[in-house]
């Protein structure tokens, strides 16, 4: 049984719920802590009173802590990778590729602990300078996704602690293995206790808890837009800073002369890899007159080939899907995409593995219309559909008939086309001959529109959020 994180203790005593692998519904990860408004109340509390002490914390003592981190997750990475894998079901190497990914996080955010910087300027009045600094926020509130589990913790958590945030982590229900893990190295850190909390259990009673409380002096969320909208309503309420990061409907334009390999590969990387179930996937693939039957084609044959199976299995390339509601809700766009006309090229079908678990076949649609449900609405599932464009102009219109504007991705050869691409198409992250998906981890992260509000993640950007400036007028006298 594994408890909750809770100013330096663990809290083993109330309710649990079982951690269920989606590649084998019979077997138990481990039964994880279910919380309510009192253990959370009490989180909330802790990083409270942890804040003076953290806030004023030197950068040594922050990048030994943030250090430590990344070099046991590099160290583990293995055995991480295969607890996310089991618990999420994206294969092996890409938990094992998250891992790792969440250890550069630390690493990072180490180095940036010894980086922080100010300025200093001479004032518009004589013999007065001007400093300006910066502040951490308070107690962060961190609500995060099962999609990346241990990654986008990593994310949120790194740049909080690095800034002198203290931190109540609320990871998704699906995905407490990763989370409890992270935070069990967190607790051998070197953190003062209550500077890192961890709370599990649902949105409703944990979460709402955090945004209910004025003690949480930022928000930093992943999810969904209906979700994000109130995290937004509470956290006005209490002028708290907040950001989200909320879907995608993501764009992949692929004009007539790419190369068909490239093309076809960017597609079903970006479209179908870790499942779909990633916010920048490609699931709109537009595609001109000249290339469109090649590029079905050749698409069409690799979707076929992709081997979908339990995400342990060393043969798999597609996981399952994370739970029944997801793969229940997937199957339905696929109903929907069906009556609304859409070609069903190529899988949409339940698939048989030795074992039970929530296999679907990528589903890639053809002669879909951009005005159809399933090229509006956001599936989070191994679903792509293909929507014919005229020209370059036309593509890129399409792209952005879209109330999202997280990624967006071009196949060309023609350096005119990538740039004015780059330019105009409306998202925060564009990609040439490059999936949507699948992002650095020192740069920043974020997208325009419906999908995300407030500053970048990640990089040196992500300091906007965590901290605050203070201007400070000097005269010595
Ligand atoms: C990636 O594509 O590498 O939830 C990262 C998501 C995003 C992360 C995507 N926030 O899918």
């Amino acid at each position: 049984m594994k408890g909750h994180f809770i100013d330096g203790d663990w809290v083993n005593d109330g309710q649990t719920v079982p951690n269920i692998n989606p590649s084998d519904t019979s077997d138990v990860i481990d039964q994880y802590g279910r919380a309510g408004r009192a253990e959370t109340e009490a989180a909330v509390d802790s990083a409270d009173a942890a804040f003076a002490g953290w806030s004023r914390s030197g950068p040594q003592a922050r990048h030994d802590v943030l250090k430590f981190v990344s070099d046991e997750l590099m160290e583990r990475r293995e055995e991480i990778g295969e607890l996310l894998s089991r618990e999420e079901g994206k294969i092996r190497a890409e938990g094992i590729a998250e891992t790792i990914r969440a250890a550069q996080i630390f690493g990072f955010f180490a180095g940036e602990a010894l980086r922080l910087t100010g300025d200093l300027l001479p004032s518009v009045r004589d013999g007065i300078s001007v400093e300006i600094t910066r502040e951490p926020v308070g107690p962060v509130g961190i609500i995060a996704p099962w999609n990346f589990p241990i990654a986008i913790p990593a994310w949120k958590i790194a740049p909080a602690l690095c800034y002198g945030n203290t931190v109540v982590f609320k990871p998704a229900e699906l995905v407490p293995g990763c989370a409890w893990a992270l935070a069990e190295i967190l607790s051998r850190s070197g953190l003062p206790k209550g500077v890192f909390n961890l709370v599990m259990g649902a949105g409703s009673v944990v979460g709402q808890t955090m945004l209910d409380s004025p003690k949480i002096r930022a928000l930093t969320f992943t999810g969904s837009q209906g979700v994000g909208q109130r995290v937004a309503e509470a956290s006005v309420r209490h002028l708290r800073k907040f950001q989200l990061e909320m879907g995608g409907k993501n764009p992949l334009v692929v004009l007539d002369d790419a190369d068909l390999e490239t093309a076809t590969d960017v597609a079903l990387n970006g479209a179908f890899f870790s499942t779909g179930q990633r916010c920048t996937a490609s699931s709109r693939l537009i595609v001109t007159e000249g290339i469109y039957s090649r590029f079905v084609e050749r698409l069409t044959e690799k979707v076929r080939n992709l081997k979908v199976g339990p995400a342990l299995a060393p043969e798999s390339q597609i996981g399952p899907v994370v739970d029944e509601t997801q793969y229940e809700a997937d199957l339905r766009y696929i109903q929907i995409g069906r009556s609304e006309g859409a070609n069903l090229r190529a899988g949409g079908e339940p698939v048989r593995a030795e074992t039970n678990g929530y296999f679907l076949a990528p589903a890639l649609f053809t002669d879909t219309e951009p005005g159809m449900r399933i090229n509006r609405e956001e599936i989070f599932g191994p679903v792509a559909s293909v929507i014919r464009a005229r020209d370059y102009d036309h593509a890129l219109d399409l792209a952005n008939d879209t109330e999202f504007g997280l990624s967006a991705g071009i196949c060309t050869s023609s350096l005119k086309h990538a740039s004015h691409f780059r330019r105009n198409a409306q998202a925060g992250m564009v990609m040439v001959n490059l999936p949507t998906a699948g992002v650095d981890y020192h740069v920043p992260f974020g997208g325009m529109k419906g999908s995300s509000y407030g500053q970048r993640e990640q990089g040196v950007y992500a300091r906007e959020f965590f901290t605050t400036v203070k201007t400070g007028y000097v005269f010595p006298g």
